[in-house]
C-alpha cells in the first residue's frame, strides 16, 4: 500500500519536533483522530480486495501502533521535562549564608528588668505577675482607695468597656504594679516576698510622660517587718543597680492610701556639667515611693494584719534606667528606632548577674 512509509516519517518526525503537550495533541488528531490521516487511511481497507487488504492491513495496524507509541514516548518526555524545568525553577541552595538581617539588642528597660530581678533575688525576693487588665477591685479598692477617694483622679485611668446595661465597676488598663501586691498575697500568703515589674498605663503624654511606662513593685510580709529592713533593702538596691558603693537616700514623710507611713525616697546625687553623678553632690533626687503595708491592704490580700506586716514600695523603671545609662528623652524608648536601640542597647547573650557584673 501506497504512502504508509511516508505517513510514518513523517509523523514520526512531527512527534519528535512537538514542544508542547498541546502541539502533540494536534500532532495526534492529524494522525490518528476520526479525520486523521491514518485513520483515514484504515478506513480505505473496507474498498480493498482481500489480497491488497491482507498486506496493508496489518501494516496499516502497525503503523497505528507506532504512532501511538511514539505519541505517549513523547508525552512522557515533555512531562518530564517540564518537571524538571519546575525543579530547575524552585530550586535552593540551602547551603548558601542567610541574608544579614537588622541585629536587634536588648532594650534598656529589659535590661533594667533583669538587672533589678538579680539584685532582688539575691536578698530573696521572687518575681510575681498580674494581669495589665486590671479589675477596678484590685487596681483601688483592694488598695485602699475606695470610689471617691481623690487618689482616683491623680491615676488619670485609662478604662475598658462594659456592655450596655452592665453596671459593675468597669476595669481598667492597670494605672500602677501595686494590684500585684494583692494578687501575691492572695496566691502566697504570708510571709512572703516579691517584686512586680512591668507595664502600667496612665493617660499622660510629654517629655517625661508617655501613656504606657514600666513600674517595679516590691513587697515584703513577715512577722516583724520594719521601716528599718525597706530602708536596709533600697540602699542594697540603689548601691547594686547603680553601682556606687556609696549611695545615700533620703526618706520623706508622705502619703499613700496603701502605706501607713509612707515615704517618697530620694538618692543624693550632683549633676555637673550636666553629667550626673549618684552618691554624691548636693542635689537629691525622687525615685521611689513607698512605706508600711495598710491593715486594710493586707486584708485585702487575705492576710491577719494582727499577725503580720510588711513594707512596700514601687519605682519607675523607666526613669531609673534614664539615670543609670544618662537616655536623656523618656519618649524614645517606645520609638523602636534601631538606630537608637543599637547605641542604648545590650547584646542580647549578656545577662546581668551579680557574680558577672550587672551592665559590663
Ligand atoms: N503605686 C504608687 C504609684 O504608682 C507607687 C507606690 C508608692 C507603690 C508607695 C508602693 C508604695 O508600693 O508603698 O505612684
Amino acid at each position: 500500500m501506497d504512502g504508509i512509509e511516508q505517513l510514518r516519517t513523517a509523523y514520526l518526525e512531527r512527534i519528535a519536533n512537538a514542544q508542547s503537550a498541546d502541539a502533540l495533541e494536534l500532532v495526534r488528531v492529524a494522525a490518528l483522530g476520526k479525520k486523521g490521516e491514518i485513520s483515514l487511511k484504515m478506513r480505505e481497507l473496507g474498498r480493498m480486495t482481500p489480497e491488497e487488504r491482507q498486506t496493508a492491513g496489518p501494516a496499516l495496524n502497525a503503523l497505528k501502533d507506532e504512532i501511538d507509541a511514539a505519541l505517549k514516548a513523547r508525552r512522557a518526555a515533555l512531562e518530564d521535562a517540564a518537571l524538571e524545568a519546575r525543579l530547575a525553577g524552585e530550586w535552593l541552595d540551602v547551603t548558601l549564608p542567610a541574608r544579614p538581617r537588622p541585629r536587634g539588642t536588648v532594650h534598656p528597660v529589659s535590661q533594667v528588668m533583669d538587672e533589678l530581678t538579680a539584685i532582688f533575688a539575691d536578698m530573696g525576693f521572687s518575681v510575681a505577675e498580674g494581669p495589665q487588665i486590671e479589675s477596678d477591685w484590685h487596681n483601688f479598692d483592694a488598695l485602699n482607695i475606695p470610689p471617691e477617694h481623690p487618689a482616683r483622679q491623680e491615676h488619670d485611668t485609662f478604662f475598658m468597656h462594659r456592655a450596655a446595661g452592665d453596671n459593675r465597676p468597669p476595669h481598667v488598663l492597670r494605672t500602677h504594679t501595686s494590684p500585684v501586691q494583692i494578687r501575691a498575697m492572695q496566691a502566697q500568703g504570708a510571709p512572703l516576698r516579691v517584686i512586680a515589674p512591668g507595664r502600667v498605663y496612665r493617660m499622660d503624654m510629654d517629655q517625661t510622660h508617655t501613656p504606657m511606662f514600666h513600674q517595679v513593685e516590691g513587697l515584703a510580709v513577715g512577722r516583724d517587718i520594719s521601716m528599718a529592713n525597706l530602708k536596709w533593702t533600697l540602699e542594697e538596691f540603689c548601691r547594686a543597680f547603680f553601682e556606687v558603693e556609696a549611695v545615700e537616700l533620703r526618706f520623706r514623710a508622705s502619703h499613700f492610701p496603701f502605706t501607713e507611713p509612707s515615704a517618697e525616697v530620694d538618692i543624693r546625687c550632683s549633676w555637673e556639667g550636666g553629667q550626673l553623678r549618684i552618691g554624691e553632690g548636693d542635689d537629691w533626687m525622687e525615685i521611689l515611693g513607698s512605706g508600711m503595708v495598710h491593715p486594710r491592704v493586707l486584708e485585702a490580700g487575705g492576710i491577719d494584719p494582727e499577725a503580720w506586716q510588711g513594707f512596700a514600695f514601687g519605682m519607675g523603671i523607666d526613669r531609673i534606667a534614664m539615670l543609670k545609662y544618662g537616655i536623656p528623652d523618656l519618649r524614645a524608648f517606645f520609638e523602636s528606632d534601631l538606630r537608637w536601640l543599637r547605641h542604648y542597647g545590650f547584646a542580647a547573650l549578656d545577662t546581668p548577674d551579680l557574680a558577672g557584673g550587672l551592665s559590663r
